[in-house]
């Protein structure tokens, strides 16, 4: 099955999460970073996965235009949508359903919440600041979700 990854990632782990996902789905996969894409044929693809990370509470600029752009296409396909983000439970949910259209998550296969990390050797200052003042975090940290993002292949692969 031909697949497209479409991501957006600020310090790589929307980016390691779609490299996975690649390789999980096989040879016919094709992984694009949203800024990267120009022109791209949707109709050759049969089945789409778009991921993002959570910055203040907002997927990436370019992840939104690129769904707005192209959600007829999106609606027709199989599709899988994930976050990286840190917070947990019911604010993550909440985070994916803020920042996609409603009629696309009822559409899509998957949805998945991939945990994140915080690395403090990737961010800039006011990056560092913003995280020691709101999540009170002076250490890098990883809270991937392995388990979400295996389920998340299993259930597109199906
Ligand atoms: C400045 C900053 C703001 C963030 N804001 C949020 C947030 O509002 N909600 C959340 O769940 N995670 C937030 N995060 C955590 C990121 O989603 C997490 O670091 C994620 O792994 C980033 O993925 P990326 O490296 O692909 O960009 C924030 C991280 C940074 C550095």
């Amino acid at each position: 099955m031909k697949t497209l990854i479409v991501y957006a990632s600020k310090h790589g782990c929307a980016k390691n999460a779609a490299e996975k996902l690649a390789q999980a789905f096989g040879p016919d996969t094709k992984l694009s970073d949203v800024r990267n894409i120009t022109r791209i044929d949707l109709e050759n693809f049969d089945r789409i996965v778009i991921g993002g990370s959570i910055h203040a509470g907002r997927i990436q600029g370019k992840i939104k235009s690129f769904v707005q752009r192209n959600i007829d296409f999106l609606l027709q396909k199989q599709l899988g949508i994930y976050i990286c983000h840190m917070e947990d439970g019911d604010g993550a949910m909440k985070e994916l359903s803020d920042n996609f259209p409603k009629q696309l998550l009822e559409h899509a296969t998957a949805k998945g919440l991939f945990g994140g990390e915080f690395n403090l050797a990737k961010m800039n200052f006011i990056e560092k600041f913003m995280i020691k003042k709101v999540a009170h975090v002076t250490e890098s940290v990883s809270k991937i979700k392995e388990d979400n993002i295996n389920e998340f292949i299993k259930t597109m692969k199906d």
